[in-house]
């Protein structure tokens, strides 16, 4: 079946002028119990690039009353996106919510090669785990196209959650770069102030479009980084994935398969320490619901694009002076520390064990 953005859209103003009528309590219950969206939730977009820990993110998200999901905008990233789009249209199908339109994102990043990560997440970007052909298709809009007039249609009131490269919300601000600021949040896994996860500087989701990533902390949105520092210590237990794995529902038991054969794959590695795959991006999904699953400290955030070996590092600046490099020789203009001024909300420490509650409590239930 396929969806249109206009038909979702005409269906959501059907539930909200519902909501409006004497007989609102009724409708809005039908509403969710035919949707799952939820009148007095928070809207959100969810731009990804499933991808073994967004499909859990994913089936967080749909299952947190605290969400509406406006939509999935799929990105290359983990995978390429002949992959990540229709894993995005089969997590929603598993899910049993086709109704979230699913937007095709960039195939490539902003001006780099494309560098995925099938040795994390398998060859089709699912921890190797088949799932059905999905029967949905994605709408017609791309995704920067898609982000941009849903934010336009409601400023102010749509959230972004970003769980892959951010080279879709890049392309958007390009577009329209007026766009920023009609944004209230952008909740993003992504960084880190701790080294880096595929080069020693850089976590993936910086290092495959450091230029998009740079545009996008340089936004002026209010923006919460959930980077490495705190998502490699979100890590699953053997306990965790059984209780996905004999969870009652399919979202529960899919999410039960692809843990497994993850975690199948890590113990074959010679440095397998007993913890199982690092949930990066539900941590920031969890974030978003309750930002006191983690610590966070304003920073400002500068994304390294120039370095050989540096590009996609993510910097984090304290206080003042925010110190660049000396200049060249050669160099005309002159030498200046900027002004401090925090960009970004960063976690720096996690509660685990509350945040795997929630997420396979959500799951499960
Ligand atoms: C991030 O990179 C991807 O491989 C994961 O899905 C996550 O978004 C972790 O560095
Ligand atoms: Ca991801």
């Amino acid at each position: 079946m396929s969806r249109t953005g206009d038909q979702f859209h005409s269906r959501r103003r059907f539930f909200l002028h519902a909501a409006g009528t004497a007989s609102a309590a009724g409708a809005v219950q039908h509403a969710l119990a035919q949707t799952g969206t939820n009148a007095t939730a928070r809207r959100v977009i969810i731009d990804t690039d499933p991808g073994v820990d967004d499909a859990l993110a994913i089936f967080l998200a749909i299952r947190s009353p605290e969400l509406n999901v406006e939509a999935l905008t799929p990105v290359a990233g983990n995978v390429p996106l002949e992959l990540t789009l229709p894993n995005a249209l089969r997590l929603l199908e598993i899910a049993g919510r086709t109704d979230i339109p699913v937007a095709a994102g960039a195939k490539q990043p902003l001006k780099r090669q494309l560098v995925t990560a099938a040795y994390a997440h398998g060859e089709n970007g699912l921890g190797g785990v088949q799932f059905p052909e999905p029967k949905t298709k994605p709408v017609a809009e791309s995704a920067p196209d898609l982000i941009r007039r849903v934010v336009r249609q409601s400023p102010g009131q749509i959230h972004l959650i970003a769980l892959g490269p951010l080279t879709n919300l890049a392309l958007a601000f390009l577009a329209d770069p007026g766009l920023p600021r009609l944004i209230p949040s952008l909740t993003l896994m992504g960084g880190s102030l701790s080294g880096g996860n595929v080069s020693p500087a850089a976590e993936f989701n910086i290092y495959v479009d450091p230029e998009a990533a740079q545009m996008v902390f340089r936004a002026g949105i209010p923006t919460t980084m959930v980077g490495l520092d705190v998502t490699r210590k979100a890590t699953l237990h053997e306990e965790d994935i059984q209780a996905l794995e004999s969870g009652g529902n399919p979202i529960s038991r899919a999410a039960g398969k692809i843990t497994r054969a993850t975690m199948n794959r890590l113990r074959q590695s010679p440095t397998f320490t007993g913890a199982g795959p690092a949930m990066h991006d539900s941590l920031a999904v969890a974030t978003f619901i309750d930002p006191t699953v983690v610590k966070l400290q304003d920073f400002y955030v500068e994304v390294e694009t120039a370095g050989e070996y540096t590009a996609g590092e993510t910097l984090g600046y304290r206080r003042a002076p925010m110190r660049k490099s000396p200049p060249m020789q050669s160099a005309q203009a002159k030498f200046e520390d900027a002004v401090f001024h925090p960009n970004a909300k960063v976690a720096m420490e996690v509660d685990r064990e509350r945040f795997v509650q929630m997420l396979i409590g959500r799951l499960r239930k």
